[in-house]
């Protein structure tokens, strides 16, 4: 099945492979929501067995595309609080990774509640000592494209959100998926990246519309470094096949005499 002319199964397994063959040293893998286009069992039970494949231990957020329901039938190791939110704490090396369900019911526009927030805060208050990475689906602020700005969290958990990580001083990183854009900066002193989407993009166009801009552009995971003192996302586009070559001067010429059809044969 194709979503906006493009094949996401095939494009998922592309990533995997890519995946497996350059960054199986990873310690884990973290896929930030819309695991599904219209929640269908069919698309669950192909992930499932996608994921099978990966050599990385990998751990999932839902998205407004997801049900969590079904995601549970399919997925049933996926986490989940006491109020049955899709949300888990992750021990790694680099601290704890809190994996957020942002997700409302019957809207694509994103939540945080009290329930979930109060989550949130009795896991950090446990570990007040490790370093926080938090992983949502929805961004709970506005990054200027109108459309994607009206279904990120509401503002009213987004507001209470930021007001309860102020008082932590370990929350390294929130990384965040929906958008389907590159894109990093900081909010209320947190720095975050999000990333390309596996199939289809949204088209970097900031004039004032009710409609998503949809795109072909490439689609990309990305590969994140932590050490203690720092922390680099890297953005890679799996599907890039353009010629590689020796950076330098003379092998540029030498490169540049050669037919690149032959180089991309
Ligand atoms: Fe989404």
């Amino acid at each position: 099945m194709k979503i906006y002319g493009l094949d996401p199964l095939a494009r998922l397994n592309a990533a995997i492979d890519s995946v497996n063959e350059s960054h199986a040293d990873a310690e884990v893998c973290v896929i930030t929501g819309d695991l599904a286009h219209s929640a269908q069992p069919e698309a669950y039970k192909a992930l499932a067995e996608c994921l099978d494949r990966l050599l990385v231990p990998c751990h999932l957020t839902m998205g407004n595309h997801d049900d969590r329901a079904v995601l549970r039938r399919h997925l049933p190791d996926i986490g989940a609080d006491s109020n049955g939110f899709v949300q888990s704490r992750l021990q790694t090396a680099a601290g704890g990774f809190y994996l957020l369900d942002t997700v409302q019911d019957e809207t694509h526009q994103g939540a945080y509640c009290k329930a979930r927030r109060d989550w949130l805060q009795r896991e950090l208050d446990a570990f007040p000592n490790d370093d926080a990475f938090l992983f949502t689906h929805h961004p709970p602020f506005k990054v200027g494209l109108e459309a994607m700005d009206k279904i990120a969290i509401r503002n009213e958990d987004a507001l209470a959100l930021g007001e309860l990580l102020d008082a932590y001083d370990n929350i390294r990183h929130l990384f965040f998926g929906h958008l389907h854009r590159p894109l990093s900066g900081s909010w209320r002193g947190i720095s975050f990246s999000t990333l390309r989407a596996t199939n289809h993009q949204v088209w970097l166009d900031f004039h004032p519309s009710d409609i998503i801009a949809g795109s072909h552009e490439p689609p990309a995971y990305s590969v994140v470094l932590i050490d203690s003192d720092q922390l680099v996302v890297h953005t890679h586009d799996f599907l890039d096949s353009s010629p590689r070559f020796a950076l330098g001067h003379w092998q540029w010429d030498e490169w540049n005499k050669v037919d690149p059809r032959e180089i991309r044969a």
